[in-house]
């Protein structure tokens, strides 16, 4: 039987509203506005409230997917949610969420795969839908990052925001939707970008405490040298399989994490910079939760458009990468 062809029909994503600028950040750690901008391109970025976690924001961003795509909670059937910052170990918050929206035939589960963790979501949930298994998927890559940086360490804590985007999947019309993917895995990287301590490795104590370390630990060169390779590499595989080349991107929507990985990823791929989806002046690295919120705000503001050929492509810890290739099918296209 031939494979269905799956889609995003819906697209939602929501930010805490809370504001912290580079000139805030200056109070808190020995840093400056023209190093963060010079250096990542990030200029503020959002912070949870107090008692606001993962699967709040993933409610928020899930309901905007629902409704921006016209299906009921009830239909769907699997919740995929992507994310470093869990409510809690478990239950998932997959599970959390499916609870709070009403998807209550839904299967739910999270996935782990650092800021690639949307995109890894997004081929997942597909397949299920191209096996037939499933008709509607709802994937969300949703961050409260706030809640794991060490807010005295001018390394990191600068580069990092909340928030959360959702997608809904659907079948759509042979032709569109996703033409093509790559994932991929380097485990031997898994040292460059850590939360060392509240795991069974190292279960949580005073010491790990009193040792910080249970705030994200990342060796930044090494990433970014990393960042820069794979970028341009998993999108041309993701293109290469869809049957296409870097001639027929019309945007890419790469993962937020720094505006010099970001313009390395285009140069690579020789698309001009009009064509690439910016946001982290405004949101920093939202990881999991990067891609969606750029591509929610790119349909929405209108620079995708149907028939649009859309390549996501992200990296993170693990290390990952992720790349889709997607015949952008929002709104006509769409089947059942
Ligand atoms: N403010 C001021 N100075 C700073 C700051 C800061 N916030 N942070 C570092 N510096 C200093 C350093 O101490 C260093 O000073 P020194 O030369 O006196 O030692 C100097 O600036 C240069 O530091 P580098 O680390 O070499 O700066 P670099 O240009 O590499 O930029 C950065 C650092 C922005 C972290 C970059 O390496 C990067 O973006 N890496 C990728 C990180 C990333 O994407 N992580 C997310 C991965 S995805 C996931 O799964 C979460």
């Amino acid at each position: 039987m031939k494979n269905k062809s799956v889609g995003i029909i819906g697209i939602g994503s929501y930010v805490p509203e809370h504001e912290m600028t580079n000139k805030d950040l200056e109070k808190l750690v020995n840093t400056n506005d023209e190093w963060i901008v010079e250096r990542t391109g990030i200029k503020s970025r959002r912070i949870a409230a107090d008692g606001e976690a993962t699967s709040d924001m993933a409610v928020f961003a899930a309901q905007k997917a629902l409704n921006d795509a016209g299906v009921a909670a009830e239909e769907i059937d699997l919740v995929i949610v992507a994310t470093a910052t869990p409510d809690m170990s478990f239950p998932s918050t997959a599970c959390l969420v499916q609870e709070r929206i009403g998807a209550k035939h839904a299967a739910a589960f999270d996935l782990t795969a650092g800021c690639s963790g949307f995109v890894y979501g997004f081929i997942t949930g597909s397949q299920f839908i191209q096996s037939g298994l499933y008709k509607k998927v709802l994937v969300i890559g949703a961050e409260t990052l706030s809640r794991i940086l060490d807010w005295t360490d001018r390394n990191t804590c600068v580069l990092f925001g909340d928030g959360a985007g959702a997608a809904v999947l659907g079948e759509v019309e042979e032709g569109y939707g996703l033409l093509g993917s790559e994932l991929g895995a380097d485990g031997h990287g898994g040292e460059l970008l850590k939360l060392p301590a509240g795991g069974s490795r190292i279960p949580a104590s005073h010491s790990t405490v009193d040792q910080r370390q249970h705030y994200v630990s990342m060796s930044g060169n090494e990433v970014f040298k990393f960042a820069i390779k794979i970028m341009g590499s998993a999108a041309l595989k993701a293109l290469e399989r869809a049957g296409l080349t870097r001639s027929d991107v019309d945007v890419l929507v790469p993962h937020q994490a720094n505006i010099r990985i970001i313009q390395s990823a285009a140069k690579r791929l020789k698309v001009p910079l009009e064509k690439v989806v910016i946001n982290l002046d405004k949101y920093g690295n939202t990881s999991a939760a990067s891609i969606p919120i750029a591509l929610d705000e790119a349909f929405h503001s209108g620079a995708i458009k149907q028939g649009n050929v859309v390549v996501l492509v992200g990296f993170g810890a693990g290390l990952t990468w992720a790349s889709a290739v997607i015949k952008w099918n929002k709104g006509d296209h769409t089947i059942g």
